[in-house]
């Protein structure tokens, strides 16, 4: 064999590896619970030269990743600095110039659904992400530039420890994700798997998830709905119904015209009072012919339960079924949600359904929180413009914290 047909041959295995490994990666970050706030956050390696590890808070709404850092410490140099008016810039919703009109500067005036605003120097450095074949961690994958700000001020700092800053998820281009999507050509899409303990993942592109007993030929499925009026910044979707054990609630339609909005940072689904109501009465109702009798309430809960009446199985416990009707392909199709995300243990003894009742005049009209999304693979397709949810994994034996064994 001469010696150019051996570099053709290793050079076409090469691109054959290349491909290969392309489509079996996953990139992914993890997902960890801070317990006491029911918050999640990732773990960021940010570096421009040092490098240093970065808790920051998992958001749909914020549309630059915050990081509180002095921008001298880890050292960032004058060309980290983002120039005012240059294109990464003005891609930023809510960019503007510093006093000097010299740098780009990033104003957000509500963080985390509170009336407080926060302001910092838009700054570019390299971030490392993981990939995995589903067995094995392969080398870190790294983005740059990388586009954030550094903010170093009082809404950041009021954030819970270990957290210290907030990574963007929202659907503009300057997110963390379609930062990632846009450099690479990757498939604008990105999944969240957030676990009820232990470690989750936020998966970037991803098309098979490596969660056994999941893999290319036994897919997760998901029930996909259209993603509405994206340009509001919000992940907003249709419901039409909701449902206890089969059951429709019964209120007036018109109350869930505005869509529901998804969120990683309220605990507990948060619906407007006759919705609450209407919810909290029905599934008493069917909890009581389970069994299960009602008992004082702990608060913030306002429908709490006798937790040892009920009983377990793999989706936690056995209570009555609720299912959010959205609209599907075909019509109408279901989310549902078992036991593990529809009440929660406040004592040994009492558990509650792990919803808020919102007031009479909320600013939206239904939330879908954590509780109720976490062990449930969430995926939003900006290809497709639909957001799919999976069935309880917990279903499958399995959870968001499962993770292939290594080999
Ligand atoms: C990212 O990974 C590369 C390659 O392993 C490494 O050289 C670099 O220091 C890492 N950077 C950060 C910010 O962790
Ligand atoms: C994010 O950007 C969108 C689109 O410009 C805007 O409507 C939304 O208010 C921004 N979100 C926040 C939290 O500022
Ligand atoms: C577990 O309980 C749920 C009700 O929460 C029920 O729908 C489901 O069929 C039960 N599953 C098994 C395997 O018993
Ligand atoms: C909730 O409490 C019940 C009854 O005490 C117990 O069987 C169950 O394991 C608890 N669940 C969690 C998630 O702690
Ligand atoms: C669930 O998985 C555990 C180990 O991961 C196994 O011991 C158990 O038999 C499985 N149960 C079912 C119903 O598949």
């Amino acid at each position: 064999m001469s010696s150019l047909t051996l570099t053709r041959l290793i050079l076409f295995f090469s691109i054959f590896a290349a491909i290969t490994l392309k489509s079996n990666s996953q990139y992914l970050l993890p997902i960890t619970k801070h317990e006491p706030t029911n918050q999640f956050y990732t773990t960021l390696n940010l570096g421009s030269g040092g490098t240093s590890s970065s808790n920051l808070l998992l958001d749909l709404e914020t549309n630059l990743t915050l990081v509180n850092w002095n921008i001298f410490n880890p050292p960032l140099f004058v060309n980290n600095l983002v120039i005012c008016k240059s294109s990464t810039c003005n891609s930023i919703p809510g960019n503007d110039c510093d006093d000097n009109g010299l740098f780009c500067v990033y104003r957000q005036s509500s963080l985390l659904g509170q009336n407080v605003g926060v302001i910092g120097a838009v700054v570019q450095a390299t971030v490392n992400i993981s990939t995995t074949d589903g067995g094995n961690l392969l080398s870190p994958f790294t983005v740059h530039p990388f586009t954030f700000s550094c903010a170093g001020e009082e809404p950041l700092q009021a954030l819970p420890p270990p957290v210290s800053g907030v990574l963007s998820l929202s659907p503009v281009s300057s997110s963390f994700t379609k930062q990632v999507t846009l450099l690479f050509g990757y498939i604008p899409k990105f999944s969240l798997c957030l676990p009820s303990s232990g470690t989750g993942h936020l998966y970037i592109a991803t098309v098979n998830y490596l969660i056994p007993p999941f893999n290319s030929d036994n897919p997760i499925r998901m029930t996909l709905t259209p993603l509405k009026n994206i340009y509001t910044g919000n992940y907003l979707i249709d419901v039409k119904s909701i449902y206890v054990d089969g059951t429709p609630l019964s209120f007036n339609p018109n109350l869930l015209a505005g869509g529901a909005k998804l969120s990683t940072v309220v605990p507990y689904t948060v619906l407007l009072t006759d919705i609450y109501n209407a919810l909290a009465q029905s599934f008493t109702l069917k909890a009581k012919t389970m069994g299960i009798s009602k008992v004082q309430a702990i608060a913030p809960f306002k429908d709490c339960f006798d937790a040892r009446a009920a009983g377990k199985n793999m989706t936690g416990p056995n209570v009555p079924v609720i299912d959010i009707g959205v609209p599907g392909r075909g019509g109408e199709v279901k989310w549902s949600f078992h036991g593990a995300n529809t009440v929660v243990n406040v004592t040994e003894t009492v558990m509650c359904l792990a919803f808020l009742d919102g007031g009479q005049n909320p600013k939206d009209l239904l939330v879908i929180g954590t509780h109720q999304l976490q062990d449930h693979m969430l995926e939003i397709d900006f290809s497709t413009s639909l957001m799919g949810l999976s069935d309880s994994l917990l279903l499958h034996n399995t959870s968001c914290s499962t993770w292939p064994s290594q080999n």
